[in-house]
């Protein structure tokens, strides 16, 4: 039975939709290809595929179980598995927070997008434009927060009146709309990247692995990345996962979330680092990649403002249906706990997140912190706990019967192996690793 009262999805492809909506952001088409450019190229590829299998695919499992095995938002989901006075309720709590954290910077990010768009329609960026004209008007908007937060503005503004809308109405309904929209654009700008000189260096950016770049830090950096992109540590998969239907299995659907954004991450890159390539700049461009490279290519080329529009209109729509997640967290735990109304909660809670967001725009190097912050520390460190508690604190018989029935029903064995062991383990070893102790410990 499902919890009378609560939302839940109309179908089992639903929550993919949703779920997939959630993971594939502005994390696999901004932060991706930047990550990949500073940290390597080929290599971080490689490890961050390592950790989506080893890391992203077991804890994705766990943390929608937890969800959808009590019906709850993340601290009611500990509480009721964990006991009123456990403290793993405080691994709820801090997914809260992370949410908080998170939606504040990201939405000042998608609101670059639609400053974007806005100029590109009304024709502030014009065909022919440079990489230092382009350079320079992005680099004008990181100047002025007058923009920044208007723009951001709007964006909270949209998220608000999707979540205000509920589980079915609002967060099923627009990620089956701008999903499939998401990935027919994102395929017609690979196809277009690769046909384009920079197609062949681009391939051997993401694909030759040259093991004598990877450092501590590009590890970490993955391993960061992997967390964010998946969505997990913070309670957005529990969320979602707690709207799922009794009769629907978790592995299934979990593998194809986890296919799914992993696909679209490697697609971004490969539709951005052809045309960086193809343009002569550098793929080691920051935060400010897809900013800058990328409308300069576009508007270089014949046709090149319908693609600019094409893309920012892909970004927006990758940005809108994971920040809806993100609030969700927030409203689900207030509508829980509190009995507030879902309109007052996602309105309330996306005017706090607004004006956290605020200070990124007056400070680009304070959501470089929040970022660093969320993605190297506070979701890794979520999603060590959440698997401990999947792997030794969960009653066995629930996660045996997510799996039973299903195609995976063999790897249940390798997936408690995963959360008891493998996982909290590597995610302490880079911690470690990155700290420098381990060189200090092993070293020679
Ligand atoms: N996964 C989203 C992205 O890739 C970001 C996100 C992180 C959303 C955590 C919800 C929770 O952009």
């Amino acid at each position: 039975m499902t919890k009378p009262g609560r939302g839940h999805w109309r179908s089992r492809i639903g929550f993919i939709w949703a779920a997939a909506g959630s993971a594939v952001g502005l994390g696999n088409i901004w932060r991706f290809p930047y990550m990949a450019g500073e940290n390597g190229g080929s290599i971080f590829v490689l490890v961050y595929l390592g950790c989506v299998l080893l890391l992203g695919l077991p804890v994705m499992i766990a943390e929608v179980m937890l969800g959808k095995a009590t019906q709850s938002n993340p601290v009611g989901a500990f509480r009721a598995l964990a006991g009123r006075h456990s403290p793993w309720q405080l691994v709820g709590f801090m997914g809260v927070l992370a949410a908080f954290v998170i939606l504040s910077f990201y939405s000042v990010v998608a609101g670059w997008c639609l400053d974007f768009l806005y100029k590109t329609v009304t024709g502030v960026f014009r065909p022919g434009h440079t990489m230092e004209e382009v350079t320079r008007i992005f680099e004008q908007l990181l100047a002025s927060p007058r923009p920044q937060i208007a723009f951001h503005g709007v964006f909270m503004l949209l998220t608000v009146g999707i979540v205000v809308a509920g589980v079915q109405k609002g967060l099923e309904r627009w990620n089956k709309i701008l999903m499939p929209a998401l990935i027919v654009i994102l395929l017609v700008l690979v196809g277009y990247g690769l046909t384009q000189p920079g197609g062949a260096p681009a391939m051997q950016f993401m694909l030759r692995a040259d093991p004598s770049k990877l450092t501590a830090k590009t590890v970490l950096a993955a391993m960061g990345q992997c967390f964010f992109s998946l969505s997990l540590g913070m309670g957005a998969m529990l969320t979602y996962g707690s709207y799922m239907r009794r009769e629907d299995r978790i592995p299934t659907a979990a593998a194809w979330v986890v296919a799914m954004d992993t696909g679209i991450a490697l697609l971004a890159g490969f539709a951005v680092f052809p045309i960086v390539f193809t343009f002569g700049q550098s793929p080691q461009g920051g935060p400010g990649l897809v900013f800058k490279a990328l409308p300069a290519a576009f508007l270089q080329m014949p046709g090149g403002t319908a693609v600019a529009l094409a893309f920012f209109v892909l970004l927006l729509f990758a940005a809108l249906t994971s920040s809806i997640s993100l609030l969700e967290v927030i409203t689900a735990y207030f509508v829980d706990e509190y009995q507030m109304p879902r309109r007052t909660a996602a309105t309330m809670f996306g005017l706090v997140c607004f004006l956290m967001g605020v200070g990124c725009a007056y400070s680009g190097g304070y959501l470089d912190f929040l970022d660093q912050l969320q993605s190297n520390y506070l979701l890794p460190f979520g999603a060590l706990l959440i698997s401990l508690f999947a792997g030794w604190r969960l009653d066995k018989t629930v996660a045996r019967e997510e799996f039973a029935g299903t195609r995976y029903a063999r790897l249940h064995g390798a997936w408690r192996v995963c959360v008891r062991f493998v996982c909290p383990i590597l995610v302490l070893l880079i911690f470690l690793n990155a700290t420098g102790l381990l060189a200090k410990l092993f070293g020679p």
